[in-house]
């Protein structure tokens, strides 16, 4: 039946708690709920951890969330400083890394990424330094604030120059992901000695971070980017590619650099802890500008799947945690205890990545209910902390929950499921939301993400990203009039061909 998009629960329209977890147990969707939010001191938020030396005031953390707002060359704008002042205004006490800052121009997501450059050192202290200004005005104090500086090449989605001109770079050749970005020949593949180079481009940007103050830095390994590439290089041959020592080599050789280059400064790691294959809306359901639900490509003949990391190799829509634990031991052995886990990737798969009710202008409608891939991003935390307790993990892809994440967030950290609550899409339309919940706020009904995706959207038609229905900042400007008529307009080859984060 053409377009007939499937229909779930809204969550909003739930009256309280107790209809969320009759929904829950309705539906069989195994997520943790709390009837109360403890505020004040007892609160599960509010209690510090520590790993290796840093201490981490508080349970709340912010994850990477990049605007597609720097300066042609890679420089933060008035924007960009606002996004990172209203990070600080969460009351969390890490910080994950602020935005993807690319360790060169040629690794950028979009021609308006942040980037490694002869300014960087300055650029990015002064970032620092409003962040912990408003973080110091929300709560007082800085003591306990971690803030970490995430790392990253664009591989496979680079789109340094021009918006819409993907210029990618690949670390091997993918029967399905190469046409979606236009790869039709070997000469998009990265040599070893183009990766070596890039290497050293890693510990130089560590030590620019180090210099202006950063506590760590992420060697992004998530979303379909280059680090996450090299995991499942399996077709790949040389040093970087093959085996499971080779494809975690690039990894190896960044930390070894710059913990030469940089010995105080701590390593994290932000993980695709899992993935699945490459979804397209179903074309027997979709019509112009009404993408159908998700289904994934035909994958039948390309079995066994070799192409994912963290894929059970025999049914690639199942994940295999397998050789994720062993990736997580590699990194104990490297000094690394702090971990991000997320999943997948926003370009083939957004409905793991970021469960939402409505989708990007590229993507589909939701092939499950989204709270199952709330639930699956909550289920791999798990069992990754219950087989490294001693590892700090920052948990994603809670923003869906709506009002029930302060009840499910303090449930997860009661249960010890995971260590910290990463906030992504709503820490840009509510930052305050979980520090408001601990210390018994109302919550702010009008600013909570309802995961609508226009901070998606708006980058995939060449504008800043940010929250479009909610933010003020953006509410009824002429950007927010271009995005509307970009949404009305839009054609699937530009949807295609746009950058993701
Ligand atoms: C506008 C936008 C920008 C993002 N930027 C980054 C980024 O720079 N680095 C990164 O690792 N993830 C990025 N993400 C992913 C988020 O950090 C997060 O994993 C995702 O939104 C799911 O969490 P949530 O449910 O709380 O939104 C971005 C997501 C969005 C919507
Ligand atoms: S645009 Fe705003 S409401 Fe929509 S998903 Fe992004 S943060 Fe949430």
């Amino acid at each position: 039946m053409a377009n007939e998009a499937p229909t779930y629960q809204r969550l909003g329209a739930l009256k309280d708690v107790a209809a969320f977890r009759a929904y829950l147990r309705a539906n069989e969707i195994d997520l943790p709920c709390e009837d109360a939010v403890v505020s004040g001191p007892d609160s599960p938020l509010l209690r510090p951890v520590t790993v290796d030396g840093l201490r981490i005031g508080n349970r709340i953390a912010v994850h990477p969330m990049e605007g597609w707002d720097g300066t042609s060359d890679g420089r933060p704008t008035e924007a960009t400083f606002r996004r990172w002042r209203r990070f600080g205004q969460s009351g969390a006490k890490l910080i994950w890394g602020g935005e993807a800052v690319a360790v060169r121009h040629d690794g950028r997501a979009n021609p308006n990424q942040l980037c490694i450059g002869p300014n960087s050192g300055d650029d990015l202290r002064r970032l620092r330094e409003v962040l912990v200004e408003e973080h110091v005005r929300t709560t007082g104090l800085a003591e306990g604030f971690v803030v970490g500086l995430q790392l990253t090449h664009s591989g496979r989605y680079c789109c340094p120059n021009v918006k819409g001109r993907m210029e990618p770079r690949v670390v091997y050749r993918h029967p399905i992901l190469d046409k979606r970005v236009g790869v039709d020949s070997d000469a998009a593949v990265m040599t070893d000695g183009d990766i070596r180079r890039l290497i050293e481009d890693y510990h130089i940007a560590a030590k620019v971070a180090a210099d202006a103050g950063f506590d760590f830095v992420d060697v992004k390994h998530c979303h379909g980017y280059l680090g996450h590439e090299f995991l499942s290089a399996h077709t790949r041959e040389g040093d970087y590619g093959g085996v499971f020592e080779n494809r975690t080599r690039f990894l190896r050789e960044i930390v070894e650099g710059v913990r030469s280059v940089a010995p105080k400064l701590h390593v994290g790691v932000r993980l695709s802890a899992f993935d699945t294959l490459p979804f397209r809306p179903n074309p027997d359901r979709s019509s112009p500008g009404k993408p159908g639900p998700g289904v994934p490509e035909p994958y039948q003949h390309l079995l066994p799947y070799r192409w994912g990391f963290g894929v059970d190799a025999n049914n690639p829509l199942e994940m295999d945690l397998g050789e994720t634990i062993e990736f997580i031991a590699l990194l104990g052995r490297l000094g690394i205890r702090l971990i991000n886990v997320t999943a997948g990737s926003p370009y083939y798969c957004p409905h793991v990545q970021r469960p939402a009710f409505y989708p990007p202008s590229d993507g589909y409608q939701p092939p499950e209910d989204p709270l199952r891939g709330v639930a699956r991003l909550v289920d791999a935390a798990r069992e990754l902390k219950v087989r490294f307790p001693d590892c700090v993990f920052v948990g994603t892809g809670y923003s869906y929950l709506q009002e029930f994440m302060p009840h499910v967030a303090q449930a997860l950290l009661a249960k010890g499921w995971v260590d910290c609550v990463g906030l992504g899409r709503v820490v840009l339309s509510y930052p305050e939301v979980l520090w408001d919940a601990a210390h018994g706020r109302p919550q702010q009904a009008k600013k909570i993400c309802r995961t609508f995706s226009d901070c998606t959207t708006a980058p995939r038609n060449g504008l800043p990203s940010g929250c479009y229905p909610l933010d003020d900042y953006y509410k009824g400007t002429a950007l927010h009039g271009r995005l509307r008529a970009a949404k009305a307009a839009k054609s699937a080859d530009a949807a295609r061909s746009a950058p993701g984060d």
